[in-house]
């Protein structure tokens, strides 16, 4: 007998392990896309200047809780980001009062405003070994940026150069992979049964490079870490719907206005979360692992957290094509919306 095909399907509301959410009239413009569908989110600290002490983050909290529209709820779980003047007992500080989840680490110039991030890895030891003693997770931007390392490689060589040593010299530091790219990042997390997880990108289970690079150059497809082959992305796909605990949903939606990502040096970064569970919807019923939507945007990453699922649930619902802005306006500028490529039939309810 046939089983009759999920046309509904209700699950603990998402949370969003790896969000931007800017700052001023940018903030104010994307973060209701956000609250509608998701809990909680991990806030990236990359604002210019960079949300380093924790003083900075309870003011950025401040301004996002006073940006959320009347009658919305959601939860900023805010990050640190990590310079090699960063003062460990700051950190521990804002863990202590609930200020700070986590300490970003940025390999200096990775990527968008990534310039005070970290060179010398040894500097920030002190920092590490105060968060593996308090049990305060690092999310990582796992990127090389030797010039030499062609960039389409920077992420493994990011594992053996870099993460590898650090996990060496402080085991009990849990890891957070930020959007993985590659078949050797989520070999790597599968290999770890101990304090490492990934997030893996809405976009990157769904487009490659030949999405960015044939047929013209689509500027909105440009990220960081850049999609990678195929083969890659189907590894993305298979990790994010298996069901593994260590895998998680990280949107990296990270808003740039068309003017700032059109141009000869356009910036890195794709909006998606006004579209993003109805994309990860397909991406899974195409999978034939639509029960595993939950564990992959619901459960796994609250898990990872130590924090309780939602009580709230969602429910996705399949029906004739969602309407969503190709772009929307903010008060810094139109924003484009990723675009999959294809019709999304589910909805998102509740
Ligand atoms: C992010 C941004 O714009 O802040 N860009 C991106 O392409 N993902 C930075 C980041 O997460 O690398
Ligand atoms: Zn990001």
């Amino acid at each position: 007998m046939t089983q009759d095909p999920i046309t509904r399907l209700t699950i603990r509301r998402p949370d969003d392990w790896h969000l931007h959410l800017r700052d001023g009239a940018m903030l104010e413009g994307v973060l209701p896309y956000s609250a509608a569908h998701f809990g909680r989110a991990i806030i990236m600290p990359n604002l210019v200047p960079p949300v380093v002490t924790a003083e900075q983050a309870a003011s950025y909290r401040d301004r996002i809780m006073a940006a959320l529209p009347d009658g919305m709820s959601f939860t900023p779980l805010m990050t640190l980001y990590l310079t090699e003047e960063t003062d460990p007992a700051d950190v521990a500080r804002a863990h202590a009062e609930g200020i700070a989840t986590a300490v970003k680490l940025y390999p200096a110039g990775a990527t968008t405003n990534s310039a005070s991030g970290v060179r010398d890895f040894d500097k920030v030891r002190p920092v590490l070994e105060t968060m593996a003693e308090i049990g305060m997770p690092l999310c990582v931007h796992g990127e090389v940026t030797d010039p030499t390392i062609d960039i389409f490689d920077r992420e493994a060589v990011f594992i053996d150069r870099v993460l590898k040593p650090i996990r060496k010299k402080t085991p009990d530091l849990r890891v957070v992979m930020e959007h993985v790219t590659t078949q050797n990042a989520v070999d790597y997390v599968r290999d770890t049964h101990k304090n490492l997880a990934a997030t893996i990108t809405t976009h990157h289970l769904i487009i490659n490079r030949n999405h960015i690079l044939s047929g013209g150059i689509k500027p909105h497809y440009y990220c960081l870490p850049v999609a990678k082959r195929e083969t890659h992305r189907i590894a993305l796909v298979e990790a994010a719907t298996s069901g593994d605990k260590r895998f998680f949903l990280g949107t990296d939606s990270a808003p740039h206005t068309d003017p700032a990502k059109l141009q000869a040096c356009g910036c890195a970064g794709c909006f998606t979360a006004p579209n993003t569970l109805s994309c990860l919807a397909e991406v899974f019923e195409a999978a034939g692992k639509l029960k595993q939507l939950e564990a992959f945007t619901s459960l796994n990453g609250p898990r990872f957290y130590g924090l309780e699922p939602n009580e709230e649930t969602v429910s996705l619902v399949k029906g004739d094509p969602v309407d969503y802005p190709e772009r929307i306006d903010t008060g810094a500028g139109p924003v484009t919306v990723f675009d999959p490529g294809f019709p999304l039939h589910w909805r998102v309810e509740g």
